[in-house]
């Protein structure tokens, strides 16, 4: 039996959602006449697929979890080029890698091809009674083309998880789960609409809501999840989370697993072995259903927060962090803007660089063309000497990193990253024999070290050298055992040339090498501004942040709704208010001091199709004609500035009439 509580939170949601249709003279969602925004009920699929690569390069797969999910929200912006998005969208069958946590996916290359990789096949499209067979065959497809044996292959499988919310029956929520071997499990639970806190007539997991900012239907909701807290330390995880709505769910026992077992816990989160780096969870079902529980189109970026004082973390359908007081955060952005932006990495020696930072194919046609600092590209020049994630424990002795140089450059950087070193006598650094300049950040947690030397290096070989103090040599494993180890995490050492060809400034958008873990390279739009390479930078470079506006626009409408209010005197004549919602941005922003430069609406009326200018810009309009009304929105900032698929629009007709006023 689960003991599960939920707090207020989630009531604003319902209350302010029943307050805008209720007033009875007021009508909105008119029977649209020419539907512009409208919903597409859209099947999303995904199936986990763990593929592993014996010696003679054959690749065996194993299904690990098949996931159907409807989602009933699809509020598109008007443009008929969205509408065309959506429909290409549609059959499209992705592979993609799952994303390794931060910066930290991958031990050397040959161990890395020798390893386990978990392949998730991803497809959309529309809702209809043949969507399960399309991506079973398509499913099906891929795996022919990924895999040489699939022990499974021709076995018929059924849905793992098929979530329905009816519309017929609202609060309805039904689970239909299959594991692998064929078991079938079906839960379906019943929201009360004016009782969130009661499901299936029970108090369900407890639900905090930090920010509210509109009904969760046209609204981009992130929902943080709690693994590892039990009941007395149920004040700590409120504590930890300081943002959006947070799922509190009461574990067994405290903290999570490690060395590949996970501890009873809600979603039994375990660490791989015990160094710092990835987070996973052992039990993705109860995590699903959990969010699921925040209630209708309230679940749209998931992510679990392990009660470990320690960095770790993943990205992929759900996002996984930490605690931490000083990465969690820090991961946490990092991951959620890989699955909010679709975005790749940017910093070396990753495996996916895709999305809109990330040019594969070549430095002088990048995909930020738009953004680029010179009238023509360039390529930045540097060259990576060292790349090795060596997830050491610096007690087995000193670890030697080994390059060679051509003495072709002018500048160098050496990044590493570590933990368990919180003293300065923790840790000794040395190039080529020589000791390096080393503070200890302080605290336990993975932590970052940066120098820069401004020549280039001889032509020859050269050394790195880390070992742990001196003072630590000899200690016993008992003397040792109730602190982590003194690890060092990774390594990375480029070479540049000077300014004049290799821009440190973070504000120049160019053709930035990034080198991945087998050494190709991709290029990215800033050297070091943005938070997908430099894990500690609180900011997104520019086409980041424009993709960011763009993705999240594609799930949204700025257009909540449009209300249109009559009133009857007693002579029988008609007075007709109109009141659109925006979404809250530009100068309806309720705290101006966060309006971002240049960033405004243009609200244009058009009457019968004719533009009315008296109403430029203004959301409320009293006593209006009746006709054919059309509201047509478009909200600009400096930070989008190309939008091929009219996402920063809205629009809307609808009729204002004595009919619809009775
Ligand atoms: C941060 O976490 C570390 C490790 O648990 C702890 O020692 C330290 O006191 C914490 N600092 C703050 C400010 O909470
Ligand atoms: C990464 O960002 C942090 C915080 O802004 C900054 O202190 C650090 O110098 C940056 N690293 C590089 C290599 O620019
Ligand atoms: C408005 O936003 C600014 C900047 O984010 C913040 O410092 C300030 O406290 C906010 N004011 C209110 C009333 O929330
Ligand atoms: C708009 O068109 C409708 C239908 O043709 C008409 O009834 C109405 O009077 C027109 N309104 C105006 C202001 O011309």
């Amino acid at each position: 039996m689960r003991t599960c509580l939920l707090i207020v939170g989630a009531l604003t949601l319902v209350t302010t959602a029943a307050a805008a249709v209720s007033a009875p003279t007021s009508y909105s969602s008119l029977p649209d006449v020419a539907p512009t925004n409208h919903e597409v009920a859209l099947s999303a699929f995904s199936t986990l697929v763990r593929r592993s690569v014996n010696q003679h390069g054959e690749r065996t797969c194993v299904l690990l979890d098949r996931n159907v999910a409807q989602i009933p929200r699809t509020l598109h912006a008007a443009s008929n080029a969205a509408k065309e998005s959506l429909r290409s969208r549609a059959y499209e069958m992705t592979v993609r890698q799952r994303q390794d946590p931060g910066i930290h996916d991958g031990r050397v290359e040959t161990e890395k091809l020798a390893a386990d990789e978990i392949l998730e096949f991803v497809g959309v499209v529309p809702a209809s009674d043949n969507d399960e067979k399309e991506y079973l065959q398509g499913e099906q497809e891929m795996l022919s083309k990924e895999c040489n044996v699939v022990p499974w292959a021709g076995v018929p499988h059924k849905l793992s998880i098929k979530e329905s919310y009816g519309a017929d029956s609202p609060g309805k929520l039904r689970l239909d789960s299959h594991d692998p071997f064929g078991s079938l499990a079906s839960d379906e639970h019943q929201f009360n609409m004016d009782d969130p806190r009661q499901v299936d007539g029970e108090p369900q997991d407890e639900v905090r809501q930090l920010v509210h900012s509109g009904h969760p239907k046209n609204r981009i909701d992130m929902v943080l999840m709690g693994d590892g807290y039990t009941a007395s330390e149920r004040e700590k995880f409120f504590g930890d989370m300081q943002r959006l709505v947070d799922v509190y769910k009461e574990s067994r026992e405290s903290g999570i697993g490690v060395n590949g077992r996970w501890k009873d816990t809600a979603f039994k989160l375990y660490r791989d072995g015990t160094e710092l780096r990835g987070v996973y969870t052992a039990d993705p079902r109860a995590a699903r259903k959990a969010c699921k529980l925040t209630g209708p189109y309230a679940c749209d970026f998931p992510s679990l927060i392990a009660n470990d004082p320690y960095y770790g973390g993943l990205g992929g359908e759900f996002v996984i962090s930490t605690s931490s007081n000083k990465s969690g955060t820090v991961v946490l952005r990092h991951e959620m803007f890989h699955s909010m932006g679709e975005a790749g990495e940017e910093y070396d020696g990753g495996q996916v660089y895709s999305g809109v930072n990330a040019e594969r194919w070549s430095w002088s046609n990048p995909k930020w063309k738009h953004w680029l600092t010179d009238a023509e590209p360039r390529e930045e020049q540097n060259v990576i000497r060292a790349q090795d994630y060596a997830w050491y424990n610096l007690a087995n002795g000193p670890y030697k990193v080994k390059f060679d140089s051509d003495g072709q450059w002018q500048r160098w950087s050496l990044k590493i990253s570590h933990s368990g070193v919180d003293q300065d006598d923790s840790m000794e650094v040395y190039l080529d024999g020589e000791r390096l300049d080393w503070k200890s950040p302080g605290g336990m947690d993975r932590d970052f070290s940066e120098w820069f030397g401004d020549k280039g290096f001889s032509a020859g070989p050269h050394e790195l050298e880390f070992r742990q103090g001196r003072a630590y040599d000899g200690r016993t494993p008992d003397e040792e055992k109730d602190r982590p180890i003194r690890q060092l995490c990774s390594v990375t050492l480029h070479e540049f040339a000077g300014e004049d060809r290799y821009r440190f400034d973070n504000s120049v958008i160019s053709a930035y090498p990034t080198y991945d873990i087998r050494k190709r390279r991709t290029w990215r739009p800033s050297n070091e501004q943005c938070l997908m390479r430099n894990m500690t930078s609180v900011h997104l470079c520019s086409v980041c942040q424009e993709g960011l506006w763009l993705k999240l626009l594609n799930k949204m409408s700025l257009l909540d709704d449009v209300r249109v209010k009559c009133e009857k005197d007693e002579l029988d004549s008609y007075t007709f208010n109109i009141k659109a919602d925006l979404v809250p941005l530009g100068q309806f922003r309720e705290n101006q001091s966060n309006r971002g430069r240049d960033e405004r609406y243009e609200v244009r009326w058009y009457l019968n199709s004719t533009h009315q200018p008296e109403y430029d810009d203004k959301i409320s309009l009293t006593n209006v004609k009746e006709g054919l009304w059309e509201i047509r929105a478009e909200f600009k900032t400096l930070e989008v500035r190309k939008d091929p698929q009219g996402l920063l629009k809205a629009s809307k007709f609808f009729s204002v009439s004595r009919i619809n006023c009775e």
